[in-house]
């Protein structure tokens, strides 16, 4: 149920002087009326600013669009809009005579739906208008109603939408069952994962190598990684000794009940660290799945370079390499429920990075940039520690509230599995992107560029992130040191 509203417009708030924040803090939102205009977007802009992004503070949005760009219209979906105003000046009558929107205003009204916004069809100011009343009220509701069935995997996001968690670390903390079994029931990450090891064991059975072939599953969890491992050696017709590694107990028990009741006469269920398991040979293929939504923020790196010692000198581990990739985000909402102490209060709220389905989000600048890239294995002793500086140029005046984060993976071969917008593996619902906030929002013009800077650093302890701006303003470097999201090595 839609929350009761206070509409007001520019002019009452001019009208009425200097508007109360008292009036924020009643129960009902107050919403501004304002049209989708880029004027429009200016005046909320900074209204909201003045407001200092105050969670009651929405927009009712009068779909007037003129000579307003696709992208500027699009910021309004980051918006907190809470209605949809169609006054009868908004339609257009089609060949038959029948209302309809302008195409650009169709676009935005259909996204807003997914959005949930109440729709209020304005009355009519005159007679002749009033004959239209019927047709423009069916018409919207024909839209309402042809918008496509959300697939499983936008259900699954359609239900955290715009909910900030904050980032697992498998390796620090052990994962709760409900974890394990959210994640087993993904229709494409293991297929993918399968694919890529029947690729390899293929390879290998043709250049003639004695079998049985050395698998070891790392971080097995629960099991579906042995699973898809166990089909791909069946399809390619090897023989195979696998061993899961697994630290979490529970887990570990889940895995020897699974050994037993499925019959996995080849698996030996190993309890225990990988970086310090005494392994009983070499591997010819190492396979985990330790990656979080940046890529190597659950330490994937760290685990696995722990772990190559026992993989044979021409062995290969799935997946290959991994990449994290930014963009900056518009997201007023996410970034103010972010500072009502989304970690725990203070000056962390701003410094931690969330795992988010982001809904009302906006991208000002199309590209996505690559930021760290990892490889195995990692003969070289290369160090994990890294820093990239990345340029964005932004494409219609925006604030930015922080950066969205992603990650591109191989796994063997053609075989990737990605959360890049670029290169989705499309169904996979295992990450949601991970949100950077900024400490304080910046307003960037059209044309102008976003210098960022991002280091990833280490101690006997742990990793962090580290993150800065300098154009178009300097920022302070957020999270110096950790102090404020730590990611366990321990
Ligand atoms: C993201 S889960 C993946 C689990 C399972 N392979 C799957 O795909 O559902 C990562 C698993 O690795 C385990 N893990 C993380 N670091 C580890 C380490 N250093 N040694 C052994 N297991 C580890 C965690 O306990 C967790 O079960
Ligand atoms: C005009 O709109 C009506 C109702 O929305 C629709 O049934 C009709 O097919 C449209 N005609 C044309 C020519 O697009
Ligand atoms: C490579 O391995 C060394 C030693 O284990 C480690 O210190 C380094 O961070 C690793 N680098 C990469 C790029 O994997
Ligand atoms: C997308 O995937 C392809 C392989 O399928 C890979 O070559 C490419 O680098 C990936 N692009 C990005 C932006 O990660």
């Amino acid at each position: 149920m839609l929350p009761s509203l206070v509409a007001l417009t520019m002019q009452d708030l001019l009208a009425g002087g200097l508007f109360s924040l008292a009036a924020l803090e009643d129960a009902a939102p107050v919403a501004l009326q304002m049209p989708a205009t880029s004027s429009g977007w200016k005046a909320w802009n900074r209204f909201r600013t003045l407001c200092d992004h105050h969670v009651r503070l929405c927009c009712a949005l009068e779909l007037t669009v003129d000579k307003t760009s696709e992208k500027e219209l699009e910021r309004w979906l980051a918006e907190p809009v809470r209605c949809v105003i169609l006054s009868p000046s908004t339609f257009l009558l089609n060949r038959s005579g029948y209302p309809v929107l302008p195409k650009k205003a169709k676009a935005l009204l259909e996204q807003l739906f997914r959005r949930q916004v109440q729709v209020i069809i304005a009355e009519p100011q005159s007679v002749e208008q009033n004959e239209g009343l019927l047709p423009r009220l069916s018409y919207i509701a024909r839209l309402f109603q042809a918008l496509p069935p959300l697939s499983q995997a936008e259900r699954f996001a359609y239900s955290h939408m715009d909910t900030l968690q904050a980032p697992l670390q498998p390796l620090a903390d052990n994962l709760e069952s409900e974890t394990y079994e959210l994640f087993e029931t993904d229709p494409v990450k293991y297929a993918k994962y399968q694919e890529a090891v029947f690729i390899f064991l293929t390879e290998r059975k043709q250049e003639g190598r004695p079998m049985p072939f050395c698998v070891m599953v790392l971080g097995a969890g629960r099991g579906p990684l042995v699973e898809a491992a166990l089909k791909a050696a069946e399809r390619a017709e090897v023989e195979v000794d696998l061993y899961a590694v697994e630290k979490n107990p529970n887990a570990v028990q889940a895995l020897r009940h699974r050994k037993r009741r499925d019959g996995w006469s080849s698996v030996q269920v190993v309890p225990g660290d990988m970086r310090s398991w005494d392994a009983p040979k070499k591997a010819d293929v190492i396979i985990s799945e330790l990656l979080g939504s940046f890529g190597d923020n659950e330490l994937s790196p760290e685990c696995l370079d722990g772990a190559q010692r026992f993989l044979a000198s021409d062995g290969v581990c799935i997946p290959i390499s991994y990449t994290a990739a930014l963009t900056p985000v518009t997201a007023p909402g996410l970034w103010a429920n972010a500072r009502q102490g989304a970690a725990g209060g203070g000056v962390a709220d701003l410094e931690t990075a969330y795992v988010v389905h982001m809904q009302h989000a906006f991208y000002p600048c199309s590209a996505v940039k690559d930021c760290f890239e990892f490889h195995h294995p990692n003969w070289t002793m290369e160090s994990n520690d890294r820093c990239v500086d990345l340029d964005f140029e932004i494409e219609v005046d925006s604030l930015v509230h922080g950066f969205a984060g992603y990650f591109d993976c191989v796994l063997y071969g053609p075989e990737h599995i990605s959360i890049h917008p670029k290169n989705f593996s499309v169904g996979m619902f295992s990450w949601f992107p991970m949100f950077f906030p900024l400490r304080h929002p910046q307003y960037v013009p059209r044309g102008s560029i976003i210098r960022s800077h991002w280091w990833r650093r280490h101690d006997a302890h742990k990793v962090w992130y580290e993150w800065a701006l300098t154009e178009p303003a300097p920022t302070e470097v957020q999270n110096p040191g950790g102090r404020s999201w730590p990611i366990g090595l321990l």
